[in-house]
């Protein structure tokens, strides 16, 4: 295993407040990322770089090895899944909420619910948690509307202020998990690049606090 760290970063709404997080921590890139197509960055650091990737693709880059490091929301990771991965810092950026959400005032009337998500897994481990009999059916974006065109009986989505919820007629439900942006570590390489990563993770700590 090489020396060199490589970051996985989520793009989309987490990678604007990571950045500031990652200065803090001494690490910026070496060229505008919002003004590139690149894909792979290097940084101020001669043996860090960062790969910037869609949010759900970075536990398994983190899992197989691909990166050393990666920042994901919990609800992406919650989906993944934990194996391979260490997650020792909240970064505690992104608040939200993830949840059941279903259209104002109608209880689901099936027996066997229908539900749309991104989010299979954790649906499938919720309502089985939950006793509730339920099909999950996988969506790719734009939940909010399964239920308003009779695909689904309710929803298992992120929510944050609410209003793409209000905007559709529909009612947040039950709370699955409070999520924030958190920071995994390969299990091998928090190991083999201990030396490399331990102050990475302290300084980000540092990083995290002063923000409080
Ligand atoms: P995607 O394209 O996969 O939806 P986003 O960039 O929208 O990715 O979201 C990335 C992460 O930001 C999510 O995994 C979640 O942790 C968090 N997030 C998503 N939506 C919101 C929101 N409305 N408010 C706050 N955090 C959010
Ligand atoms: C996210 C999420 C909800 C919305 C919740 O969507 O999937 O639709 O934000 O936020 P609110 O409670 O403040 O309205 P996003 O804007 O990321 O769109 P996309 O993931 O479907 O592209
Ligand atoms: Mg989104």
């Amino acid at each position: 295993m090489s020396k060199q760290l490589i970051l996985a970063l989520s793009k989309g709404r987490i990678l604007e407040e990571t950045l500031p997080l990652l200065a803090d921590a001494g690490i910026t890139p070496a060229e505008n990322l919002s003004k590139s197509r690149k894909l792979l960055f290097d940084t101020n650091l001669p043996d860090v770089k960062l790969v910037i990737i869609r949010a759900t693709d970075v536990p398994t880059y983190v899992q197989l090895g691909a990166a050393d490091v990666g920042i994901a929301g919990k609800d992406v990771l919650l989906e993944h899944g934990a194996e391979g991965l260490y997650e020792p810092l909240d970064l505690e950026i992104a608040r939200c909420k993830l949840m059941t959400a279903g259209v104002t005032g109608q209880l689901p009337a099936r027996a066997r619910r229908r539900v749309a998500t991104k989010f299979v897994n954790v649906a499938r481990r919720y309502y089985a948690e939950q006793g509730i009999q339920a099909e999950v059916i996988k969506l790719y974006g734009a939940m909010e509307l399964a239920p308003l065109m009779n695909l689904a009986d309710e929803i298992v989505d992120i929510v944050d202020t609410g209003n793409t919820l209000r905007a559709n007629g529909m009612e947040p439900r039950e709370l699955i998990a409070q999520i924030s942006t958190r920071l995994v570590v390969n299990k091998a390489a928090m190991t083999m690049k201990h030396e490399r990563i331990k102050p990475l993770l302290e300084r980000l700590d540092r990083a995290v606090k002063k923000r409080q």
